[in-house]
């Protein structure tokens, strides 16, 4: 990773989080129950939003981003881990986690497949999964904007795209979205969505 997107995160993410990101990750990390598994913490800017959790095992591939978030985890009114890992092999057993939550992750996650498959498997069939993604839009002339920018956009700012339907191979992959909602005409999405595996 550019050193410098992990140094500047924050700073870049302010406008963003003060024109009614914070109420969006509010909303969303306080519905997160039982043993929790956050993909891809960064910063922590969830952290400070976990309510009824009883416990948070986050995973951040990351060294400086994890090392930025250890304020915030220390103050966090849960108990959070913080460790390394990519979400594309866990190193938890099956049916551990009550939910998993993601937050602008998903766009940057270079195979979403693999980790929305291993989250199914360390989650139990009952888990919910909390997202909060940046996607593609279906208008004509924005989505191709998007498609066109991300080659510039994925070197400068950490492989994030722009143009990822990460809602839909969410559902390829077996989730059943419960409730979905949009934000900012569309260009980011909560869902949460429910682990479609067999018990
Ligand atoms: C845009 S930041 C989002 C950070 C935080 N979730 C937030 O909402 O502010 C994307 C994060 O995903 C992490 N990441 C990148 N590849 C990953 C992977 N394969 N598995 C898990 N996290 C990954 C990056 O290191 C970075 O911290």
């Amino acid at each position: 990773m550019a050193e410098w997107f992990s140094r500047f995160y924050d700073i870049l993410m302010d406008p963003l989080e003060r024109r009614g990101m914070r109420e969006i990750r509010e909303e969303l990390v306080s519905r997160a129950t039982g043993v929790v598994l956050e993909i891809g913490s960064g910063t922590g800017l969830n952290f400070p939003y976990y309510e009824h959790a009883e416990e948070v095992i986050a995973i951040e591939p990351n060294p400086q981003m994890r090392s930025r978030s250890m304020n915030r985890r220390r103050e966090s009114r849960v108990p959070i881990q913080v460790m390394d890992s990519g979400a594309e092999l866990l190193p938890f057993a099956d049916n551990f986690f009550d939910t998993a939550v993601a937050t602008l992750v998903f766009c940057t996650i270079p195979d979403p497949k693999r980790a929305f498959q291993e989250i199914s498997r360390v989650c139990k069939p009952d888990a919910k999964v909390l997202l909060l993604e940046h996607v593609r839009l279906d208008h004509p002339v924005v989505g191709k904007i998007q498609d066109w920018v991300t080659p510039l956009w994925k070197r400068v700012c950490d492989g994030c795209e722009l143009n990822r339907k990460t809602a839909e191979v969410l559902q390829q992959e077996g989730f059943k979205v419960i409730r979905r909602q949009t934000h900012c005409r569309g260009l980011f999405i909560t869902l949460e969505a429910g682990n479609g595996k067999m018990v």
